[in-house]
C-alpha cells in the first residue's frame, strides 16, 4: 500500500483500541508508566516481573518478528528493578533483562534490536547459578543506543554519549562520546558546547501533540471512503 486508505473513522477507533489495550494489559505490568505512553502494536511488547517504572511520554513499538521484552528475574521474590525516564523511545526488538537494577535515563533512544543486562545469568563455572555479583547497568540521559547494539553487566553510559550499531559495550563509556565495535572503544568525543536537543524537547506540550497528529489523520484521512478502503484489503490494485 502506497498511501494510508484507512478512514479516519477506523483509525480514531483502532488507536483507541490500542490505547485501551496498553491500559488494560500493559500498564498494570508495571509499577508504573506514565502519562501520555505511546505504545504501538502493544500485543508484541511483553513486560513482566516486579519493580518495572517507565516515565512518562515512552514511545514503545512492538512488531510481531520483533517483540519487546521487558523484564525483570530478581534472586528473589520481589527483587530487582527496571527503572526508565521519561521521553524514552523502545524499538521493535529491544530487550531489557534485569537480574539486580538498570536504570534507564530521560530521552534515552534504543534503536531495533537493542539488548540491556545486568547479569550474564549463569556463572562460567557454574552454569546452574548466576555469578552472586550485582552488577547494575546505568545509562544516563540522552543516550543514543544504535541499532542492535548490546550494553553488558555493571556498565554505566554517560549522558549524551551513542554507542554504534552492533556495539558490544562491556566497559563504562564517558559522557558525550560515540563508542563502537565490539568490545566498543571511543572512536569520536562530541562537543557539548555545541548543544544537544533531546527527544524530550519534541514532547513539552504532550496534550497539543496528540491533538496535532489527530488534526493530521483528520486532514490525510478524511477523503477516504470506508467502502474503497475494504475494496484495497481485498482486493489490491497497482497504485493503492
Ligand atoms: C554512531 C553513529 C551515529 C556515528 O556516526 P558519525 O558521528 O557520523 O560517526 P563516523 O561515521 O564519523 O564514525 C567515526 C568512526 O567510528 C567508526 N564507526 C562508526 N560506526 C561504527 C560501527 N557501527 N561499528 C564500528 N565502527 C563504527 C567509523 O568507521 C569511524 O572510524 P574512523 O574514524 O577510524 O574512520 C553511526 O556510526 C551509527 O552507528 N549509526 C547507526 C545509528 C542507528 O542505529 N540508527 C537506527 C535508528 S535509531
Amino acid at each position: 500500500m502506497r498511501e494510508d486508505r484507512r478512514p479516519y473513522w477506523f483509525k480514531k477507533r483502532y488507536l483507541q483500541f490500542r490505547g485501551w489495550y496498553t491500559a488494560h494489559f500493559l500498564a498494570p505490568a508495571c509499577d508504573e508508566l506514565g502519562e501520555y505512553a505511546t505504545v504501538m502494536k502493544p500485543w508484541y511488547v511483553s513486560i513482566s516481573g516486579p519493580n518495572i517504572r517507565i516515565g512518562r511520554s515512552a514511545t514503545i513499538v512492538g512488531e510481531v518478528d520483533s517483540r519487546v521484552k521487558i523484564g525483570v528475574w530478581g534472586r528473589d521474590t520481589g527483587q530487582g528493578s527496571i527503572t526508565i525516564g521519561d521521553y524514552v523511545m523502545i524499538s521493535p526488538g529491544t530487550r531489557i533483562s534485569a537480574s539486580d537494577e538498570i536504570t534507564i535515563g530521560h530521552s534515552v533512544m534504543m534503536a531495533h534490536g537493542v539488548y540491556i543486562t545486568d547479569s550474564d545469568w549463569h556463572d562460567v563455572y557454574d552454569r546452574t547459578q548466576r555469578s552472586d555479583a550485582v552488577c547494575p547497568v546505568r545509562i544516563g540521559d540522552n543516550v543514543w543506543l544504535g541499532d542492535r547494539c548490546t550494553v553488558l553487566k555493571g556498565v554505566t553510559i554517560g549522558e549524551n554519549s551513542v554507542v554504534a550499531a552492533c556495539a558490544v559495550v562491556t566497559r563504562d563509556v564517558p559522557a558525550n562520546v560515540v563508542v563502537a565495535g565490539n568490545p566498543a572503544r571511543v572512536v569520536k568525543e562530541l562537543d557539548p558546547e555545541r548543544g544537544y536537543t533531546p527527544r524530550g524537547a519534541f514532547f513539552k506540550d504532550p496534550a497539543a501533540l496528540e491533538k496535532f497528529y489527530d488534526d493530521v489523520d483528520h486532514m490525510v484521512l478524511s477523503k477516504n471512503g470506508t467502502l474503497n478502503w475494504l475494496r484495497t484489503l481485498v482486493w489490491p490494485r497497482r497504485g493503492d
